[in-house]
């Protein structure tokens, strides 16, 4: 069986694998909801903010964060630092908002003060949406934080990405809204969109209830969801989110930045992201030999990806969240190494 370094679904620990392969319990059931309650207690002690989790990956929390905090016309800054930010474009255009794009150079992200000029000249500026760790190029926004500051001080809301980010890419404080999802960062499998909020969704208009967030919202202090939830996901998380608080937030994270820094201290290929902005939990190299790397890694039991999008051919992508150690990492290097 091939080793995962994808940037999601990842390797996943043998234990987390064992807690998903159960009965799923039923979700009115007392047993469903300790499980359930103990997950949404240790999820908000990782992310700070109040947790949701429903059917669905990380398009669909994109899509939900979108709509509930949103509404048509409404003039929304988007920070464009790669193919998923194209993505929260998408969502917002379909959504009807006035989109207004800031796009960096490829392998860096827009500086906050170039950000907070322009958003100053847009009148009524409602929000600003970006992806805290963008995995079509290994780059990681981290002055997250920061924007929310600026948006705060413009009376918008800053929606947040973060995917393949939390809680591997540390947000220490407190965001309007992060929309995130199970098989990444948060080591489970696919399966649950996941959102993280500190402001009530601000939505005019009646939405399905497949991503109606207040009715999630008003059933949550009982343990309760207005349909099926992802119960085996949920199942995954009581070991996953057990054993990242059990190890501590600044040693996960730490953990995959030494893993990170390791990779691209090995690898001869030119790194997608400037260095300062390189992201902990994906990197991304250019490359003449795409396909062939991962054949021949494919031979050797290990799984990459290849860039998406226009860079579908030239890149290779690595992920190192997961079950993996130092010595996949030199194994990977070895490989990627005899091609340029
Ligand atoms: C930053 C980011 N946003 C959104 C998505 C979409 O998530 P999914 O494929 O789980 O629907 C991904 C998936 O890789 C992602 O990396």
């Amino acid at each position: 069986m091939a080793k995962y370094m994808t940037p999601g679904p990842i390797q996943l620990p043998n234990e987390v694998l064992n807690y998903i392969k159960k009965q799923p319990y039923f979700h009115k059931s007392i047993e469903f909801k300790e499980t359930f309650s103990s997950v949404l207690e240790k999820m908000e002690k990782i992310v700070k903010g109040n947790a949701l989790i429903f059917p669905g990956t990380g398009t669909l929390s994109v899509d939900a964060m979108v709509y509930n905090y949103v509404n048509p016309n409404e003039d929304v800054i988007l920070l464009d630092i790669g193919e998923f930010s194209k993505r929260l474009e998408e969502s917002l255009i379909s959504r009807g908002a006035r989109v207004h794009i800031m796009k960096s150079d490829i392998g860096e992200v827009i500086p906050p003060d170039v950000l907070q000029d322009y958003a100053k000249k847009i009148k009524d500026l409602k929000a600003i949406a970006m992806v805290h760790n963008e995995t079509s190029v290994g780059v990681a926004n981290r002055y997250v934080e920061k924007i929310q500051e600026i948006a705060r001080s413009l009376n918008a809301i800053l929606l947040v990405d973060s995917v393949s980010g939390i809680p591997a890419e540390r947000i220490d404080k407190e965001i309007d809204v992060i929309a995130s999802a199970s098989h990444k960062a948060f080591m489970s499998i696919p399966g649950a969109s996941i959102i993280f909020y500190n402001v009530k969704p601000r939505n005019l208009d009646k939405l399905p209830t497949s991503i109606d967030l207040n009715k999630f919202i008003s059933m949550k202090d009982r343990f309760e969801t207005p349909y099926t939830p992802p119960i085996n996901v949920i199942f995954g998380l009581e070991y996953s989110t057990s054993y990242i608080l059990k190890i501590g937030l600044d040693k996960y994270s730490e953990i995959h930045k030494e893993r990170t820094d390791y990779l691209n201290s090995l690898v001869k290929l030119k790194p997608i992201a400037k260095k300062e902005f390189r992201s902990n939990t994906v990197s991304a190299f250019y490359t003449n030999h795409a396909e062939i790397i991962i054949n021949k890694l494919r031979e050797k039991g290990y799984v990459i990806a290849t860039g998406i999008g226009n860079l579908s051919k030239n890149v290779i992508r690595i992920g190192l969240m997961g079950d993996i150690d130092f010595n996949d990492i030199k194994n990977v290097a070895e490989v990627i190494n005899e091609y340029d």
